[in-house]
């Protein structure tokens, strides 16, 4: 580590200087903090970024001929019946020889829910308050008891709730997990700017820096040691999920077996939009190149193009669920080389000795996309999944993907599958159930499972609870 005098005069060197404008004010611990964040600064990574924001260039590439990508669409014919259970029994047949790892990305800030602590400790089971991390962990451990095998759980964690996410799991006996077979990771931070290109400093003893984003996962896979982990335990396909949607089939054996069927490298679920302007990514060819381009680049004429049946062109949303193969990752994680995606934010900053929570964008985040490894892969699968049945995200405090849809959306889905068993559940005008309901993926993974677990006396009528 560099002394604090070379440190210095390096950052004065790059117009940096103001980070050591109060040093000898600061405590001795500090400084130390302040010095070590220093220590990892790479100027000309800020300097590249600057110019990058100023040119205008967010990240995204935009324009081109854009096509939408294949779908294995939800099977409606016997012929894709057929198809579907010859994927299932693959990915099944993967699963039970322990090929298959769940790797969940939990490693963002949550600013919009506005959730102090990981994402994964809010509560969103309707009845029982689970965490997301339980729903998780529930159905991981269910699949592998089902195919009678060990499914490693690896978490990335970020600077920031890194320390609370490994605590809320000793805390919680391992969610019932072997420990041995959870593993914690953190990705890498990088400096936020200001719009003039300054460090911005968010305390006395840090400076300011964010997740590298859920792209930075690819190299914090291969660094933190999981890969060689995952190698050992003769795991090939990763399953990767975001925190936020508890309805996310993890290691779903279908997913898996189209995927290991053709050897693809990064597959993707997608669902149907529920309306053009809906905030999910969209998988498309871009001048022949395999991507995602996200609903704040797609250009409108796109976004509501329809065909000739009156269905939107770009109707297939990414729900940000791959799978991945652990080579691909091996291969391009050391060295992945993803295009940084710019966005103006409100960044606290250190202001005298206060912490100034600003009202306005003052700065600048970078960050890397997962799914913008896509254009590398040599073979890929998008598969089409249904709503109502995968995706129930929550990502704000009140209305559209708010823990209180995914509440009732959990509860529906869960009325569908007691439906599927011959129960009559009463809905709203809006077809929405009543009464909550909440299944544990413990006691069943899906309609099937669940048809021979129901309680005769079950009252339809009431709050259901089955865990
Ligand atoms: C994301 C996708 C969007 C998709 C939607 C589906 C992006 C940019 N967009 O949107 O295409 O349709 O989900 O729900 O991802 N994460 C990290 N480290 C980071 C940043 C994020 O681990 O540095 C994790 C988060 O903890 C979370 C996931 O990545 O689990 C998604 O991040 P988030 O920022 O919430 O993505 P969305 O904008 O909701």
């Amino acid at each position: 580590m560099s002394t604090r005098e070379d440190l210095q005069n390096l950052f004065e060197e790059n117009g940096q200087g103001h980070v050591f404008a109060d040093f000898d004010s600061l405590s001795a611990a500090e400084q130390e903090t302040l010095l070590a964040d220093c220590n990892a600064v790479d100027f000309s990574w800020i300097a590249t970024r600057f110019e990058q924001y100023k040119s205008g260039d967010t990240g995204a590439t935009i324009g081109g001929e854009l096509v939408p990508a294949p779908v294995i669409t939800l099977p409606q014919t016997d012929a894709e019946k057929k198809k579907e259970a010859d994927a299932l029994a693959v990915g099944e047949e993967a699963l039970r020889k322990g090929q298959l790892a769940a790797f969940l990305v939990a490693g963002g800030q949550g600013s919009r829910l506005g959730f102090e602590g990981p994402k994964g400790c809010y509560e969103v089971g309707p009845l029982t308050g689970k965490t997301l991390f339980q729903w998780h962990g529930e159905q991981i451990l269910a699949r592998a008891k089902k195919y009678n095998t060990t499914i490693p759980w690896y978490i990335m964690t970020s600077r920031t709730n890194h320390a609370d996410t490994v605590k809320y799991f000793e805390d919680n006996n391992y969610l019932g997990f072997n420990k041995k077979d959870i593993m914690f990771f953190q990705q890498a931070v990088v400096p936020s700017i200001d719009f003039e290109g300054k460090l911005i400093r968010a305390s006395r003893g840090t400076l300011a820096v964010n997740p590298d984003g859920h792209g930075g996962s690819l190299t914090a896979l291969v660094k933190s040691g999981a890969i060689a982990d995952m190698k050992k335990r003769g795991v090939t396909t990763i399953s990767y999920f975001q925190v936020d949607n508890p309805l996310t089939t993890i290691c779903d054996p279908v997913f898996a077996g189209y995927h290991l069927q053709v050897g693809a490298e990064m597959s993707s679920k997608i669902l149907n939009k529920a309306y053009p302007e809906e905030k999910v990514g969209h998988i498309c060819y871009q001048d022949g190149t395999l991507t995602v381009i996200e609903y704040s680049d797609l250009d409108e004429k796109n976004m509501h193009a329809r065909d000739e049946n009156g269905k939107l062109v770009f109707w297939a949303g990414s729900i940000a669920i791959h799978m991945i193969s652990v080579d691909f990752v091996e291969q391009v994680g050391g060295n992945a080389r993803l295009p940084w995606h710019v966005a103006k934010k409100k960044i606290p900053f250190l202001n005298g000795s206060e912490i100034v929570k600003p009202a306005d964008n003052n700065g600048i985040k970078f960050e890397t996309f997962v799914f913008d490894a896509l254009p590398m892969t040599k073979s890929s699968i998008t598969m089409e999944v249904a709503r109502e049945e995968e995706f129930a995200p929550v990502k704000n405090a009140t209305g559209v993907d708010s823990a209180e849809s995914c509440r009732q959306l959990l509860s529906n889905r869960f009325a569908a599958w007691l439906e599927t068993a011959g129960k009559t559940v009463a809905k709203d005008a809006d077809g929405n159930v009543k009464v909550m309901i909440e299944i544990s993926p413990l006691v069943a993974l899906d309609a099937d499972e669940l048809a021979g677990k129901i309680p005769a006396s079950l009252d339809t009528g009431k709050d259901i609870l089955l865990s």
